[in-house]
């Protein structure tokens, strides 16, 4: 095992490769520049099993332990970025007008190179490692994809590992949690069609946007009244679109939201529900509605051995007060759930400083996590696969 001072040599060329990611910003699958960073990158240092164009612009890429036959675990980094005006001011800042690395993907790339330019040159560790760079993890489920198109078959994957960092929590420090780590992701849009009309004659008319206000209001009620206070619930109505002039009651009103649960009965719950709330309501007023439901990510779990594989891989560097092992799930999703959900594995938070939030304009990966973040790959990768 070994401290983060064995990393330290890694970092001035890890930071040159993360800045110059983080000014070649690429979005969803079109990472075509970033995967082939990444493949010339790998290539120097002496790795020779490199597949490309796995989920379009994704990149697995195999080392082998000098130790002897044994099991394949999988690290994962995603590439992508995301469509936002960089306001960081850094020299580094993003060359790509209205494209920035906002959520740190350029840093985890660069942490999986130097985990990979480390592990090519010692080897010291039985069986095998898979790199994966994803794409399209913000938006496109690249992680899905590259499941549904075999890598864990393919490369005989066991594990499987990811990484995030976090604004807010110190460098060098580590949290994780065994069990629910991030919601399962869900969207919905209500459509209520009314009758529309002269807006001094209401009474002639069926107003949408009442209907939808009503809709609402009664929406929060699944949550506070009708689910386990225990148990996470989230539903969220982020977009209400209706009417054209100040005079006109118009036909319909469109709305649609968010969903995020952890539990699969509540994600049955929500779904049913919310169809039949509105329903009522509108029905209640003598309007009608149409509705759509969306399944996206699913919820993203821990395992157990894993997630104690992995406390133990970052005590080891950065020893134990530095590792928080039980830290609240979020409502959030992550599309390395799709992974999770293939194979057993854990999925890592690594303090980032104190840098604005990840998706804002002026969020900027902290190079000083560099060092850290190798180190646990490398540290996860001789205590999994020890020789
Ligand atoms: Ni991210």
């Amino acid at each position: 095992m070994h401290s983060v001072e064995t990393f330290r040599e890694l970092q001035d060329e890890a930071t040159e490769w993360r800045r110059y990611l983080h000014q070649h910003p690429e979005l969803g699958y079109q990472v075509h520049d970033t995967a082939r960073f990444v493949t010339e990158k790998l290539a120097s240092f002496g790795i020779n099993h490199i597949e490309t164009g796995i989920a379009e612009t994704g990149v697995v890429a195999v080392i082998q332990g000098e130790g002897g036959d044994g099991a394949t675990i999988g690290l994962r980094a995603d590439m992508d970025a995301l469509p936002i005006l960089e306001a960081s001011n850094k020299p580094w800042s993003s060359q790509i007008l209205g494209k920035m690395h906002a959520c740190g993907h350029d840093g985890h790339t660069a942490m999986l190179l130097g985990a990979a330019k480390y592990l090519a040159g010692t080897r010291k560790f039985k069986g095998s490692v898979a790199l994966i760079f994803q794409p399209a993890e913000e938006d496109g489920c690249g992680g899905q994809r590259m499941v549904q198109e075999g890598i864990m078959d393919r490369f005989g994957i066991s594990q499987v590992f990811g990484m995030h960092n976090r604004p807010g929590m110190e460098v060098g420090k580590f949290a994780i949690c065994d069990g629910p780590v991030a919601a399962a992701l869900d969207e919905f849009d209500i459509i209520v069609k009314g009758r529309g009309g002269h807006a001094a004659h209401p009474y002639r008319t069926i107003d949408p946007i009442v209907v939808a206000a009503q809709i609402i209001v009664g929406l929060q009620t699944l949550v506070s009244r009708n689910t386990d206070p225990t148990e996470s619930l989230v539903i969220s109505v982020t977009k209400l679109h209706a009417g054209t002039a100040y005079n006109i009651i118009p036909d319909y009103a469109e709305m649609a939201g968010t969903v995020r649960t952890f539990l699969p009965s509540l994600r049955d719950f929500a779904e049913r529900q919310i169809e039949a709330c509105a329903q009522g309501i509108a029905r209640g007023f003598g309007a009608e509605i149409e509705f759509r439901h969306r399944r996206l990510e699913p919820a993203m779990f821990n395992h157990t051995k894993g997630t104690n594989l992995a406390i133990k891989a970052a005590r080891g560097l950065v020893g134990p007060v530095s590792v928080a092992e039980k830290i609240k799930p979020s409502m959030g999703s992550e599309d390395f759930a799709y992974m999770l959900e293939a194979r057993p594995g854990a999925y890592i938070h690594i303090g980032n400083g104190p840098t604005a939030s990840v998706h804002n304009p002026s969020y900027d990966f902290n190079d000083e996590a560099l060092p850290y973040g190798i180190g646990y790959w490398v540290n996860l990768v001789e205590t999994a696969l020890a020789a």
